[in-house]
């Protein structure tokens, strides 16, 4: 991770036309290179902040600046060479006739030469196993393809911060399993990842930082051993860490000194107390 700001929200606050106060003074900050989860229940903001990164919506109070960028001053296609996003429903995205055009549409639409729209589109269908989808109909996919094709979609603009909303939602564990390890190797390859979700497993696997939101504030922000452990506002947030850290939780004096977060982390304190080396 490095010192430079790639998301700056101050004050950032949205009300929606209807009166509905989306977001509550939110300040943020991420750095280039984090991988960080946005988590919270259904209502609680997540996607109004996503589209404030994005540029989409503008914030009513406050500012939030996106690669140095004012977003109520930048376009939404000037924020969109740096920022890709992956819609909630991927369907509200995908509007080509084939899966090739559908990848080439954002390149295209930044300017990129059709020479490197081609290099662009080849390398990201690769990257899934795509190619053999090239010539069909986005629509004809199922669900699961469609996530990855709006995924790939976003790719293809090469941007340097990944948002991505509810990426594993309709997918099964491998498939989840599948996104998250794209956007763990593009993390690896210096993109800042945020992503959204619902699924506290992921998140205790892949994000290195955890914002909890609730009702359009921040409730909790810090590294995602941090947040698991504060039970207390977990639970405030309608939210559940995972089921080894519950257990952990159980056993306070043998975990006092940190959380596990996945089966591994906590394999690694007890089996050495049970005399057995770690497996790992
Ligand atoms: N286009 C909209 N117009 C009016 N209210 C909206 C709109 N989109 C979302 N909301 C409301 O704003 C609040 C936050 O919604 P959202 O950001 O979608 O939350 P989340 O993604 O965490 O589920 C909710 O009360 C929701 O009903
Ligand atoms: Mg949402």
């Amino acid at each position: 991770m490095s010192d430079e700001v790639v998301v700056k929200a101050k004050n950032l606050t949205h009300v929606y036309s209807n009166g509905v106060v989306a977001l509550k003074n939110v300040n943020l900050e991420i750095r280039k290179g984090e991988f960080i989860a946005i988590i919270g229940h259904n209502g609680s903001g997540k996607t109004t902040l996503a589209k404030h990164i994005n540029g989409l919506l503008k914030p009513t109070a406050g500012e939030i600046f996106v690669h140095g960028m004012d977003t109520r001053k930048a376009t939404v296609s000037e924020i969109a060479r740096k920022v890709g996003y992956v819609f909630q429903n991927p369907d509200h995205q995908i509007c080509m006739r084939t899966v090739w055009e559908e990848l080439a549409f954002g390149p295209r639409n930044l300017g990129f030469s059709e020479e490197e729209v081609n290099k662009t589109v080849k390398e990201t269908l690769a990257l899934f196993n795509l190619e053999k989808y090239s010539d069909v109909h986005p629509f004809l996919l199922g669900k699961a393809d469609r996530l990855r094709i709006a995924l790939c979609s976003v790719l293809t603009m090469r941007p340097e911060t990944l948002v991505v909303d509810e990426p594993t939602t309709g997918q099964d564990m491998r498939q989840s399993y599948e996104v998250m390890e794209t956007l763990k190797k593009l993390n690896g390859e210096g993109k800042t990842i945020i992503f959204i979700t619902h699924n506290m497993r992921l998140v205790a696997e892949y994000a290195r930082r955890a914002v909890i939101m609730s009702d359009g504030g921040i409730l909790l922000d810090g590294s995602v051993e941090e947040v698991f452990s504060n039970t207390e506002v977990i639970a405030r947030a309608q939210l559940k860490p995972p089921q080894i850290t519950l257990l952990a939780s159980r056993f306070k004096q043998l975990f006092y000194d940190k959380t596990p977060l996945t089966v591994n982390d906590f394999c690694s304190k007890i089996e050495p107390l049970l005399g057995k080396p770690s497996q790992r």
